[in-house]
């Protein structure tokens, strides 16, 4: 299944349209083909700011467009540059819940020119669903979309 995705994400990004469509694709493209993944989104660094704004998402809308650095499994991505897989999200202390159907949720660093300037966030209903292959794909997926950046 990923390696199919990886392919189709890679011909979106080289599709006509400006960065956002693309990013939204993107979202659409993942939701809509990962049975587990039920809400796909990008945060990205605020400006100057130590926040994450929400950019493009598929899914349920969320209040959470910005997000303080540290706050929730989002902001403490935004700290640590690395990946965060949460199989059971009741069981995170620093968490910001967005729905009470999630179950867990998987937060994978974007890089760009060395530096964490945002995030893909996803959120699932189904319990403990991410492997490593979920993190690769993920990887994959923002070196991507950071040559796009
Ligand atoms: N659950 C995230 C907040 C963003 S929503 O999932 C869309 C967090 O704890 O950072």
């Amino acid at each position: 299944m990923f390696e199919k995705l990886q392919k189709e994400v890679v011909t979106l990004l080289k599709s006509e349209g400006g960065k956002d469509s693309k990013l939204l694709a993107i979202c659409k493209l993942l939701k809509s083909s990962v049975p587990y993944y039920d809400w796909v989104g990008f945060y990205f660094k605020n400006g100057d700011k130590r926040e994450l704004k929400l950019g493009p998402y598929a899914g349920a809308p969320t209040d959470h467009t910005i997000i303080p650095f540290g706050k929730g499994i989002c902001g403490q991505v935004a700290e640590s540059n690395e990946n965060f897989v949460v199989p059971d999200v009741q069981a995170q202390d620093n968490y910001i819940a967005c729905s009470i159907t999630v179950k867990s949720e998987i937060v994978v660093p974007l890089f760009k020119d060395g530096e964490n300037i945002g995030q893909i966030d996803i959120d699932s209903n189904t319990p403990d669903p991410f492997t490593s292959e979920d993190e690769r794909f993920l990887e994959f997926v923002n070196r991507e979309v950071a040559k796009i950046l």
